[in-house]
């Protein structure tokens, strides 16, 4: 097909590498399908919805490739399929946009949309796919928790900067024998706790996939301090829980609009119980949204590269309906059908938690 005009949107919470791709498109689309337009959707959905667009052109993209977050905004909270608003009366509503995103979608003449996203927005993606919009799918998310890819984009950036943050609480920890918990995110999934946590030394990793017994957490603590080493870092997911109990969240209006629990809070929680039941100082540092932020390292600048490329590739192909994935060290395509509503967990004995625990860290089973 000749391409003549592409859109793009991001979808999501955001992270490093989103511009990369971005440009990646921007640039595949003018240089090699000869000056295909290409057009910025904004704030995700919403841009569909409300006709925010903007031009994207080489110049435009010129110099986002180390930029954090996305210059065309994101929202993880505008379901076109059931968008959820605050009516006059402080309660939520909700209103199906679905048929506006359509007929703005022919308006704009696009001959393909890229939704650049996690399963959320992938599955909107494949949901617009369904009713015949051509739609090429781009994984991103911090938290590498999609199937059908190697990793997300955000990743190996999200795991570089706790990894950092475990450097610092090794020092601080060790200069005064406490126990330091870092908690990061990953929703329910344990991916950044465990590269990060075997990445940082941890002694300890608590992730959503193994829910922790905390005897097990404390006896690994006591035994450390027996051998002399009174400090010790705990490594604690978002999403982790404890042996019949349920995952932490907050309360906030942001969380009621997106329809979903806010994970957070599993540090304090954890250092809590453990002041209770052995005599040490405990510290806890929650990560929080600086694992979204910052300069992409190189891997992510990379990847977003070599999959912004592949999907106009993939568009001009008209391979719509697929989600461009990297199968290293190759990049290739997977149905969107095959990952909707679909969640990748650690898998439980995989290799990298059998390496954790045969080096000694404890995964609190
Ligand atoms: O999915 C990415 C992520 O950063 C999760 O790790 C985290 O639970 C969530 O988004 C936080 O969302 P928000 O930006 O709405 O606080």
């Amino acid at each position: 097909m000749k391409l003549q005009r592409v859109g793009i949107l991001t979808g999501g919470g955001d992270c490093t590498g989103l511009n990369a791709v971005i440009r990646a498109i921007t640039r595949t689309a003018i240089i090699k399908y000869d000056n295909a337009a290409v057009v910025g959707i904004e704030d995700a959905f919403e841009g569909m919805i409300f006709d925010r667009t903007c031009e994207l052109t080489i110049r435009r993209t010129r110099d986002i490739l180390t930029l954090g977050g996305t210059i065309l905004g994101t929202s993880n909270k505008g379901d076109p399929f059931a968008f959820r608003e605050y009516a006059a009366d402080g309660s939520i509503v909700t209103h199906d946009y679905s048929d506006k995103v359509i007929r703005n979608f022919k308006r704009m003449l696009l001959d393909c949309l890229f939704v650049i996203g996690g399963d959320g927005t992938l599955k909107i993606g494949y949901e617009f796919y369904k009713r015949g919009l051509p739609i090429i799918g781009i994984p991103k998310t911090i938290d590498n928790d999609l199937e059908g890819t190697d990793y997300t984009f955000g990743f190996q950036s999200a795991v570089q900067v706790a990894g950092d943050a475990m450097d610092r609480l090794q020092t601080t920890g060790r200069s005064h024998d406490r126990v330091m918990i870092l908690e990061v995110m990953g929703r329910n999934s344990g991916w950044i706790a465990l590269e990060a946590g075997i990445a940082g030394g941890a002694h300890v990793i608590l992730i959503p996939e193994i829910p922790y017994n905390l005897d097990r957490v404390l006896e690994k603590l006591k035994r450390r301090e027996a051998g002399g080493s009174p400090y010790s870092i705990i490594m604690v997911a978002e999403g982790a829980v404890e042996e019949g109990g349920a995952a932490i969240t907050r309360e906030s209006a942001a969380a009621r609009l997106q329809g979903v629990a806010q994970l957070g809070g599993v540090g304090y929680y954890l250092a809590d119980r453990i002041k209770k039941e052995i005599d040490l100082e405990v510290r806890c540092t929650v990560l929080g949204h600086i694992q979204r932020g910052g300069t992409p390292i190189a891997f992510d600048r990379v990847l977003g590269t070599r999959l912004g490329a592949f999907a106009v590739q993939a568009a001009a192909e008209e391979k719509f309906g697929n989600m461009v994935a990297l199968k290293t060290p190759d990049l290739s395509l997977v149905p969107l059908k095959s990952l909707a509503g679909k969640v990748r967990a650690v898998p439980q004995d995989c290799q990298l938690i059998q390496c954790a625990e045969s080096i000694g860290i404890s995964l609190g089973r």
